[in-house]
């Protein structure tokens, strides 16, 4: 399994399971199988409502001596409505609880995006809170404070632009170790993965696959099918293998780690075997072809009428 190493020697496996859309009732039985296929890297986060089946799945296999704790790398999120100082810790600290475990090894700010304490998901304009009154950097400053009480190893940040990236990365005493955030063939992203790159911040790529079981609510009627693309096809097909194991060994092949979500035996073992696929040259340039700066999450649920956000502030384009 490929590594990806950390500044101060810690390495992350490559090749995660993402638990978004894995339902309590089969994400456990998903999380055990995984990691007896070989997993050692498990993408959760607060807003997923699973993480407690997740920790008596990783408890489970550590019970059965299929890994210890130490073997394994557990990142989870930071909901936006828990941005405020005080109530970093607390949240780090029921995602523990729920997760079994005694640290992670990455918390992440889910997004740039601030909720009042308690509104989860924003009904009205009042829910949401600007950047302006609850800075990013305060929310920063106790993330590093959890650091300092060994509850996570490392902290960064998810759907980051390059340049909300550089005010953290400006300000902070502990630097941010990753920015997760939307990749596949469709969503290059090539200048934010060189503007992580060139601060020593590792790249997760999230919805490598689509993200085809994602609600209704949230897909475009005309969207383009990232696992149905017939250059994919093509290229899976010469090389023997399947369009999904095609896009995850992209994201490996350019140096990010990637997480895609299964809930399927076959297919989170097919998934796990994307890592040992070697891409060519042709691949390569044929995949660079098909940039369109497609956002499957485009974050639209932030921007409601009267919202202090607009997709111009969220993604700084
Ligand atoms: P399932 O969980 O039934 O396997 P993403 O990681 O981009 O969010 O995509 C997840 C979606 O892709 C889910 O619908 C998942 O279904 C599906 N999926 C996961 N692995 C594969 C695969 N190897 N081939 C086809 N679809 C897959």
């Amino acid at each position: 399994m490929k590594h990806l190493t950390l500044a101060n020697g810690d390495r992350m496996p490559a090749l995660g399971l993402g638990t978004w859309k894995s339902s309590p009732g089969e994400v456990g039985a998903a999380v055990e199988t995984a990691i007896e296929l070989g997993y050692r890297h498990i993408d959760c986060a607060a807003i997923y409502g699973n993480e407690a089946e997740i920790g008596e799945a990783i408890a489970r296999c550590v019970a059965k001596g299929t890994v210890t704790r130490d073997q394994l790398w557990i990142t989870s999120k930071l909901w936006n409505d828990c941005h405020a100082p005080e109530h970093v810790g607390p949240a780090l600290d029921a995602t523990l609880e729920r997760l079994g475990l005694e640290h992670l090894d990455l918390y992440l700010i889910h997004w740039p995006v601030a909720h009042v304490h308690g509104a989860v998901l924003p009904k009205q304009t009042s829910d949401f809170v600007s950047l302006d009154d609850l800075p990013i950097s305060a929310t920063w400053a106790a993330l590093e404070a959890c650091v300092d009480a060994g509850k996570t190893r490392h902290i960064g940040v998810s759907n980051f632009s390059a340049a909300k990236l550089a005010s953290v990365c400006e300000g902070a005493r502990v630097q941010p170790a990753c920015n997760q955030v939307e990749l596949h063939p469709y969503l290059q992203q090539r200048a934010l993965v060189d503007a992580c790159a060139q601060r020593g911040v590792l790249v997760t790529a999230y919805s490598p696959l689509g993200s085809r079981d994602r609600a209704a609510s949230f897909k475009a009627a005309d969207e383009p099918v990232l696992l149905e693309d017939p250059s994919i096809a093509a290229i899976a097909e010469r090389l023997g293998c399947s369009p999904a194991q095609v896009l995850i060994a992209w994201a490996i092949d350019r140096g990010t780690s990637v997480i895609p979500k299964s809930v399927n035996p076959q297919r989170l073992a097919q998934n796990l075997a994307s890592a040992s696929i070697e891409l060519d040259a042709d691949a390569r340039q044929l995949i660079l072809t098909l940039d369109r700066e497609r956002r499957y999450i485009d974050g639209t649920f932030w921007t409601p009428p009267g919202s202090p956000y607009s997709l111009a502030t969220l993604w700084d384009e």
